[in-house]
């Protein structure tokens, strides 16, 4: 049980995703929380309104002793232009992911601790397993140990998000930050959303008004990722029919080949030699161009309209 910063002011800088969860389950655990948000903004108008004292971003660093930088990642390096020189003597800063440490060459002064705080989940996940007294693991990480006892604030920190209720993995920024990159490109998100989507089309036609193969391509997934989740592969192939196994373990290889690895390989030389935080970037300096083309015609798929229809929700 930690035993340190009873008194100390924690802020939370932005209310989103991961800002949200942290600020609440803090606040239940007992600590002082203040939230940073721009004045004006969706997030302002939520801190407020769950019970919290808001600043804007800078103001609120001024006033803790413990900062989590909870915008998103992108943004960070334009909120750092007025957290950074805000932050005051022998204060924690919180990362929930390294990206920013390794690739942003942020100023932080040098009397201050810097850590990494990685739950691993959604701040939706994180919320819903404190609140019924369980903990989401955590990867912990020092970046700068200005205080000489920073591991001590990580383990603190992670304990009052109820992380420490499961498991802590003290890890390197780097480490963590490459991992996560990796997983969410290849698999978790760039890989299963590519993947689902190829599938889908090259069965659907609309014209022969045959079966949609959304059940089999995207809801299906959830259930066969929960066995993969509890057994792992193998534990997963013990637990579908001998038809499905044969299929599997005779055609997985063709769908991931040899191209595929090989990108895999790129991707993870883009992810270490920085060329992918360095295009990044570029793509929000240019007002993120590739991101609202892709999302808006994922938007408008044709299997969008498809799941609606098979959940019997209705058109968009
Ligand atoms: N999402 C996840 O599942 C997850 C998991 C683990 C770690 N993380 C990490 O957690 C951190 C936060 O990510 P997130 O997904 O929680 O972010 P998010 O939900 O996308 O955004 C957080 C909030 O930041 C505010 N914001 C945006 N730009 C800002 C700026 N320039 N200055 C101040 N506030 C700003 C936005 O509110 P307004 O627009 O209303 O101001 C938004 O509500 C990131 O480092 C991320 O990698 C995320």
């Amino acid at each position: 049980m930690s035993t340190t910063g009873r008194g100390e002011v924690a802020a939370i800088l932005g209310y989103g995703n991961q800002g949200a969860a942290h600020a609440l389950n803090l606040r239940d655990s007992g600590r002082r929380v203040i939230v940073g948000a721009r004045p004006g903004r969706g997030a302002e108008a939520r801190a407020k309104e769950a019970g919290f004292e808001v600043f804007t971003p800078a103001e609120a660093a001024a006033r803790a002793d413990v900062i989590a930088m909870l915008v998103p990642d992108e943004a960070v390096p334009d909120a750092w232009a007025t957290v950074g020189p805000a932050i005051p003597s022998g204060a924690c800063l919180v990362f929930a992911h390294g990206f920013n440490l390794l690739y942003g060459a942020l100023d932080v002064r040098s009397d201050a601790d810097v850590v990494l705080v990685a739950p691993t989940g959604p701040g939706r996940v994180l919320r819903q397993v404190y609140e019924r007294g369980d903990g989401l693991p955590a990867y912990l990480a020092v970046h700068q140990d200005g205080s000489g006892r920073a591991w001590q604030r990580a383990e603190d920190y992670a304990e009052w998000l109820g992380c420490a209720r499961a498991r802590l993995w003290r890890t390197t920024v780097r480490e963590e930050t490459e991992v996560d990159l990796f997983g969410e490109q290849t698999v978790l998100c760039g890989g299963m959303n590519e993947l689902v989507t190829a599938a889908w089309r090259r069965w659907w036609r609309p014209a022969t008004r045959r079966r949609s193969p959304t059940s089999e391509c995207v809801h299906q997934l959830k259930f066969l990722a929960d066995l993969l989740h509890e057994r792992g592969v193998s534990g997963l192939r013990q637990g579908i029919s001998g038809t499905a196994l044969y299929g599997d373990v005779s055609r997985g290889a063709r769908v991931i080949g040899p191209a595929s690895r090989e990108a895999m390989k790129t991707m993870l030389e883009e992810i270490r030699s920085g060329a992918f935080a360095k295009e990044l970037a570029g793509e929000v300096a240019a007002g993120r161009p590739t991101i609202l083309r892709e999302t808006a015609r994922a938007a408008a798929h044709p299997m969008e309209a498809a799941r609606r229809r098979a959940l019997g929700l209705p058109e968009a």
